[in-house]
């Protein structure tokens, strides 16, 4: 057997031929997209480092995710910027905070579109990091207790699934045990489950305003070069301590720990494409360097063929118009 009996282009010679044994597909209903939500009303600006993308207030946010699921898009995923900051973030678990706000405000407009709460602290501490500080380290323990009834707070304004991106150790238990209590059986949580400390987070941060007032945020969220293993490990605790879908993040420098998550678990596998991603994109399609259309459709095919179910990306609304 070989050559010329094989000739692998045979497989390749035609679209058509391409399509019959393509396995990939980049589909609608995979999509998550992200938005930002500000206090305020009346608001939609544009987000200075990330193209096409704003901070909406409550009120406005509610058009957007009307569109958002007129593109056939399951859902939206929600970061919420508050006007005021203090050393716990309590903005965070407030009834009319901006998150709870927009939540209400989405599920009137648009019931039927999924509402993910991203479940962290930084956007609301003064300080910018994911936890209460004590002797200038995020302890950990105190920081699950208000996860949880940040999470918790979420549900009570309508959130469908809370994705918790801290990095806490214990945290999903600590969410599962509140919402469980509070009967909130169905309440999916979506574990930011293997999260590095990552550099592609840059034009976030800004959108954010999340960015650490002093360190980094190396001691809860992974090291890049550690191995595999950890990663797995991350993961198989937070199925165990009760998270229902388990996230990448980011995706594209990440692609074999999505391969190896996928091969060991069972449960729905989302990734991140960050906006680091996003920016790398949108910059290099703006200076000439790449098509935009196509670099954008040929990395979301490649974290959906490593091993991703759910791509949450800011790319959603643009990829659910390519390919409707
Ligand atoms: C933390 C959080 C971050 C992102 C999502 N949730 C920033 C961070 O961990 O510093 C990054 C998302 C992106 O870069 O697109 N609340």
């Amino acid at each position: 057997m070989g050559f010329p009996k094989i000739r692998m282009r045979r497989l390749r010679s035609s679209s058509a031929m391409r399509r019959l044994v393509q396995k990939t597909t980049l589909s609608v209903d995979d999509l998550v997209y992200p938005l930002f939500v500000r206090d305020g009303s009346g608001i939609k600006e544009p987000i200075k480092s990330m193209d096409d993308c704003f901070h909406f207030s409550p009120d406005t946010i509610a058009a957007e995710a009307v569109e958002v699921a007129s593109l056939g898009i399951p859902a939206v995923l929600l970061f919420g910027l508050p006007d005021k900051k203090d050393d716990i973030g309590s903005q965070a678990w407030a009834e009319d905070g901006v998150v709870q706000q927009a939540i209400r405000e989405i599920k009137k407009a648009a019931p039927e579109l999924l509402v993910v709460t991203d479940v962290c602290l930084c956007e609301y501490t003064s300080h910018g990091h994911c936890g209460v500080i004590k002797n200038n380290k995020v302890d950990n323990d105190p920081t699950c207790e208000l996860l949880a009834k940040m999470a918790l707070s979420h549900a009570q304004a309508g959130a469908d699934i809370v994705a918790p991106s801290d990095m806490m150790d214990g945290r999903i238990s600590s969410i599962r045990e509140a919402l469980e209590e509070n009967n909130f059986k169905d309440v999916t949580i979506m574990s930011y489950a293997a999260k590095y400390a990552s550099a592609f987070y840059g034009p976030f941060r800004d959108a954010a305003e999340s960015a650490p007032a002093f360190g980094d945020r190396r001691t809860y969220q992974m090291d890049p070069a550690s191995g595999t293993e950890q990663a797995m490990a991350e993961i198989a605790l937070d199925i165990e301590e009760g998270a229902d879908i388990v996230m990448v993040k980011p995706a594209l420098a990440y692609l074999d720990i999505i391969a190896a998550a996928k091969q060991r678990f069972d449960c729905p596998l989302a990734a991140y494409n960050v906006s680091g991603e996003y920016m790398m994109v949108k910059n290099s399609a703006a200076a000439g360097l790449l098509d935009g259309k196509a670099t954008m459709l040929e990395l979301l095919t490649s974290i959906k063929r490593a091993g991703a179910d759910i791509l949450i990306t800011y790319f959603a609304k643009d990829v659910a118009k390519e390919i409707k």
